[in-house]
């Protein structure tokens, strides 16, 4: 049996730091505000240069490095991003291109927030069949693009950032205590199109859009979706919350990350929360926190770590790693 083992890890943030005090001199809210409910106080905002397919390659860059590997040891690249470039091609492929790669597959999903975890569990499919041998998992937004920077409601609550890890196929037990991707559980329901969307794309509007949310229904439904799915893991694993080193979650808001660990019977200590530092970076969040956690030398090889997250569409899923 092949398990999809976490060989590199690699995150990159844009240059510019905006703060809540910066936002506050442009619309009417506050640093306390943003804080108290959200728990973010800065966001790291894509200048010049900055588009998502370079913050991307910056973070494969890291991962590569960090496995001392090259993109001729790679044949999968999954992008997960909601804020493309170019409506196409994909992002995968311009980072495909600018490793020097003219082999193997890439391509993008797109599952918004949960999309790191949706990438994750595609590329898990791929290596685990046999198919393929090392893959290139991104997430990479930029999201202060798709922004109404009128809206005091959304512009808060999200930044721009990308990660990405390194995922190599290689033999396992079938045990728990193998290393690599130990379950993951994705779910969707499209009905809740309407609770968060951007109001534009190429058959609709022509226009790229902007972000619209009906903020207290997807604070509603979060808790009671990552609960669905991580509970869907521990089932899978026959493992409980008090068994997981790590708990690190979709960044969008300290006060969902809390409940949903409270709810799980996560202690506080092992919650990795960085929301603080870039706020919502949907499918770039979980690999930037990862990061931050692996640097300051929290998560080691070996620990028990549940990834998370819910976000527009509805989608939601949740995966365990053995690190
Ligand atoms: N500054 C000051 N006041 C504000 C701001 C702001 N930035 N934004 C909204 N308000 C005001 C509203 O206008 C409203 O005023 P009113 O009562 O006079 O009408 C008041 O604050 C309360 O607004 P609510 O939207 O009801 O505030 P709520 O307590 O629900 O907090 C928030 C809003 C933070 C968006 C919350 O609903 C939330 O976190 N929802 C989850 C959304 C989320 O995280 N989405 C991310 C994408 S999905 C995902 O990743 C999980």
């Amino acid at each position: 049996q092949l398990r999809s083992v976490v060989v590199g890890l690699g995150a990159y943030l844009p240059k510019r730091i905006v703060s809540n005090d910066d936002i506050a001199k442009m619309l009417e809210t506050s640093d306390d505000w943003i804080v108290q409910r959200t728990g973010i106080r800065q966001r790291h905002v894509a200048g010049e240069g900055e588009q998502t397919s370079v913050l991307g390659l910056r973070a494969a860059q890291a991962a590569l490095a960090d496995a001392g590997l090259s993109g001729a040891d790679i044949d999968l690249i999954i992008v997960a991003t909601s804020t493309p470039d170019y409506t196409f091609p994909a992002v995968a492929t311009q980072i495909q291109a600018a490793l020097g790669m003219t082999h193997g597959a890439a391509f993008d999903v797109q599952a918004v927030c949960s999309g790191f975890v949706y990438a994750v569990t595609t590329a898990d499919k791929f290596l685990i069949s046999g198919s393929h041998k090392r893959a290139l998992v991104i997430g990479a937004e930029t999201f202060s693009k798709l922004l109404d920077w009128s809206d005091r409601s959304t512009c808060v609550l999200f930044g721009d950032g990308a990660g990405a890890i390194v995922l190599e196929a290689r033999p396992g037990t079938g045990r728990i205590s193998d290393r690599g991707v130990l379950t993951s559980q994705l779910r969707s329901d499209g009905r809740h199109l309407t609770k968060l969307y951007v109001d534009g794309g190429p058959s609709t509007t022509g226009t790229t859009g902007h972000l619209r949310m009906a903020g207290r229904e997807v604070f509603r439904h979060a808790v009671g979706m990552v609960s669905d799915v991580v509970n869907a893991a521990f089932e899978a694993t026959g493992i409980t919350g008090a068994d997981l080193d790590w708990f690190v979650p979709h960044q969008a808001n300290r006060r969902i990350i809390e409940a949903s660990a409270e709810k799980l019977g996560i202690a506080p200590h092992k919650v990795v929360v960085t929301v603080d530092l870039h706020g919502n970076t949907s499918a770039a969040s979980i690999p930037l926190a990862l990061a931050k956690a692996r640097d300051d030398g929290r998560i080691k090889q070996g620990d028990l770590v549940m990834i998370e997250a819910m976000g527009g569409g509805f989608t939601w899923a949740s995966a365990l790693i053995r690190w």
